[in-house]
């Protein structure tokens, strides 16, 4: 009926394309590890060290949030950080296999150049992609962020380079491989649930018209 379900509460959810993160303190798919200035610089400059606002949240960013005073933005902050740390109660693909050191080969590759060999991330000034290690929007439990991301590629927001489309040059089953490896790697710990038939999805959906 639309009603918020209260038990999952700031806990994350399907918006379009997009999954929004989870703004509970979870270490893994929320904001635990943030420190509150960097919930506020996220808040008023759609990014920080962790991960750049795309989709609805780039929206809610450049429309309304940016506009918020220092101190009502740190109010924020300190109230998502004083809240119980929770998981999202969604129900996500299963778990499915992938050549684990070939995914690894095309994730530097592909990615590489521009995220960092290990995902750290590069420098945004010279075209560098945000970190994809410790990134709230990549381990989200549905994959769907990455998988709109690297197929739909995105638009460059607050100062960042534009993404092309990253299924030029791999195949859907490469790509899905790479987000798997992605989503597992360097202390990421979200479900290997990409497959092919996702990305085949999302190509349908985003593709130019
Ligand atoms: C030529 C450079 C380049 C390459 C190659 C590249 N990216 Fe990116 N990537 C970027 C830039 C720049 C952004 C930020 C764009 C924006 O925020 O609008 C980005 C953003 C992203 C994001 C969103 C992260 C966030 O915090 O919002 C994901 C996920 C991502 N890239 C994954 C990948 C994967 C996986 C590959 C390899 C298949 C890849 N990228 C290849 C430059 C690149």
């Amino acid at each position: 009926m639309g009603a918020v379900e209260k038990s999952e509460r700031l806990t994350g959810g399907r918006i379009g394309d997009w999954f929004a993160t989870n703004l509970t303190p979870n270490k893994q798919t929320g904001l635990g590890t943030w420190s509150e200035d960097e919930v506020v610089s996220f808040l008023k400059k759609g990014q920080n060290a962790r991960m750049v606002a795309e989709g609805p949240m780039a929206e809610v960013v450049h429309n309304s949030l940016k506009y918020l005073t220092d101190d009502d933005l740190t109010a924020v902050a300190v109230y998502l950080k004083s809240l119980a740390a929770e998981a999202s109660a969604i129900s996500t693909a299963s778990p499915v296999s992938f050549a684990r050191p070939a995914a690894a080969t095309l994730f530097v590759n592909n990615c590489g150049q521009c995220h960092g060999p290990q995902g750290n991330g590069m420098r945004a000034a010279t075209g560098g992609g945000p970190p994809l290690r410790g990134n709230a929007l990549v381990v989200a439990p549905d994959p769907t962020n990455v998988v709109r991301a690297t197929v739909g590629g995105l638009s460059g927001h607050f100062g960042r380079f534009p993404m092309s489309s990253q299924l030029n040059g791999v195949t859907a089953q490469q790509l899905a491989d790479i987000i798997n490896y992605v989503r597992t790697s360097w202390g990421n710990d979200a479900p290997a649930n990409v497959t092919p038939a996702m990305i085949f999805a999302m190509q349908a959906k985003t593709a130019p018209q």
